[in-house]
């Protein structure tokens, strides 16, 4: 059974498809951006203490985005802590960090750039980091 939920996505109740088509919604709305990081804001500020600097918490992306396998990678914000960190997730509805805030998310199933960039999945991922809309990211942060 389907339940609809807020706007108009299916409750997180669903199966995996109901996920995968949140964390979809979420892909698709990371982009449309310039790619440039906004060095001021709340989001630069978490970044530095949680990875130094922006460019380590690149880094660090750009190599979960690369490992092996398909699945996701996404900046999570602990809402406990306000820290943040790139975590690896390779199911739709099984291995999402609770009590979470999801503010990035990049997939890396082959059906995401095999057809534009077949085994090139390294230029798939820079041209995911140079579409990010950060301003978007921004107000997710808390
Ligand atoms: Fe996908």
């Amino acid at each position: 059974m389907v339940r609809v939920g807020h706007q108009n996505l299916p409750s997180l109740n669903e199966d995996s498809d109901g996920n995968g088509m949140r964390l979809h919604k979420y892909y698709f709305e990371n982009l449309g951006g310039d790619g440039v990081f906004p060095k001021a804001g709340k989001l630069d500020r978490l970044i530095r203490e949680s990875f130094g600097s922006y460019e380590d918490w690149l880094k660090d992306f750009r190599a979960s985005s690369l490992m092996r396998g398909i699945g996701w990678v996404a900046l999570y914000q602990d809402t406990k802590t306000g820290g943040l960190f790139n975590f690896w997730i390779n199911e739709h509805d099984v291995g999402h960090p609770a009590g979470c805030n999801l503010l990035l998310i990049i997939d890396v199933f082959e059906h995401a750039f095999m057809i534009d960039y077949g085994l090139k999945r390294a230029d798939y991922v820079e041209a995911f980091m140079k579409n990010i809309n950060w301003k978007e990211e921004e107000k997710i942060v808390r």
